[in-house]
C-alpha cells in the first residue's frame, strides 16, 4: 500500500513572519494521519518552521538544492546546509527551475543523486507543456525527463523518490489536467519505472499530481489508481485550502 503525499509548495511567498503564520495556523487543525503531509518554504523560512514543527508529523522540504557540497557558487544552497536544518524532502526539477533558471535533466540528475547521498528524499518534477501535448508528444518528453533525470540512480535509492506530474499548463492557470489525462500519465510514468526497475518499484513508488489542485478537484484525483498524492501550489497558501486537500 502507498502512503499518500500532499506537499504544499509555497514557491516564492511568505517571509520568515508570514511562514510562521501559516504553518501555525496548518498545525493547529487536525490532519489526516494516513496522508503524508509536507510543506515545502523557502530557504529563509526552513530553519524557523522546522522548529514549529517539532514533534508534529508534517515533513518540511526545500524548493531547490546545489549538488555539491560546498564551493564557490555564488548564492546556491548545498545538501549538507539544508540536512543540518533538518529538512526530509527537496523539490528537484520544478518546470519553474527548468524555465527560469535553465535547469536541465542533466543537472536535475546531479541534484537527485546529491539529494540522495545525503539521506533528502527528491520530489522529481517532470511535466510537458501545452504545444508538447498538443502535438502528441508527451509521453515521449515525460518519458525522456524521467530516464534521465534517473540515470545511474540504483534500484536500493529510487524507492526514496517521489515524482511530481505536473502538466506545464496546468500550473498556476486554473487548468486541470482531467483526472483521466493525470492518471494515464502517471501510469506511463510507472510503466517506465518497472521497466527500468522492475515490479517492486513500480508498486512502491509514488507519483504525485500537481497543477492547479485545489479542495474541489482533490478527491477525484485521488480516486484514480495511480495517482499517489499532489503537489498544490497556490492552494497551500491558505491554511483552509491545504488542510481541505491533505484531508479530501
Ligand atoms: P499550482 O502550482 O497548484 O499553483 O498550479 C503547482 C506547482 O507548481 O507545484
Amino acid at each position: 500500500m502507498r502512503v499518500p503525499i500532499v506537499a504544499g509548495n509555497w514557491k516564492m511567498n511568505n517571509t520568515i513572519s508570514e511562514s510562521l503564520t501559516l504553518i501555525s495556523e496548518i498545525k493547529e487543525q487536525n490532519l489526516n494521519e494516513n496522508v503524508e503531509t509536507v510543506v515545502a518554504v523557502p530557504y529563509t523560512s526552513l530553519s524557523e518552521v522546522k522548529k514549529v514543527l517539532e514533534g508534529t508529523n508534517i515533513k518540511l522540504a526545500a524548493q531547490n538544492m546545489h549538488w555539491e557540497d560546498k564551493g564557490a557558487f555564488t548564492g546556491e544552497v548545498s545538501p549538507l546546509m539544508l540536512k543540518e536544518i533538518g529538512v526530509d524532502y527537496c523539490i528537484i526539477g520544478h518546470s519553474e527551475r527548468r524555465k527560469y533558471f535553465n535547469e536541465i535533466d542533466e543537472t536535475v540528475n546531479k541534484k537527485i543523486e546529491s539529494a540522495l547521498n545525503n539521506n533528502i528524499k527528491p520530489i522529481v518534477c517532470v511535466g510537458e507543456t501545452l504545444e508538447e501535448r498538443e502535438s502528441g508528444r508527451e509521453e515521449e518528453i515525460v518519458g525522456r525527463q524521467i530516464l534521465k533525470g534517473l540515470q545511474d540512480i540504483d534500484k536500493k535509492s529510487v524507492k526514496d523518490i517521489i515524482i511530481a506530474y505536473e502538466p506545464i499548463w496546468a500550473i498556476g492557470t486554473g487548468k486541470t489536467a482531467s483526472s483521466n489525462d493525470a492518471n494515464k500519465m502517471c501510469s506511463f510514468i510507472r510503466k517506465t519505472i518497472a521497466d527500468k526497475y522492475g515490479e517492486e518499484i513500480k508498486e512502491s513508488i509514488r507519483i504525485q499530481y500537481g497543477g492547479s489542485v485545489k479542495p474541489n478537484n482533490i478527491r477525484e484525483l485521488m480516486n484514480k489508481d495511480n495517482i499517489d498524492g499532489a503537489l498544490v501550489g497556490g492552494a497551500s497558501l491558505r491554511a483552509e485550502d491545504f488542510i481541505k486537500i491533505v484531508n479530501y
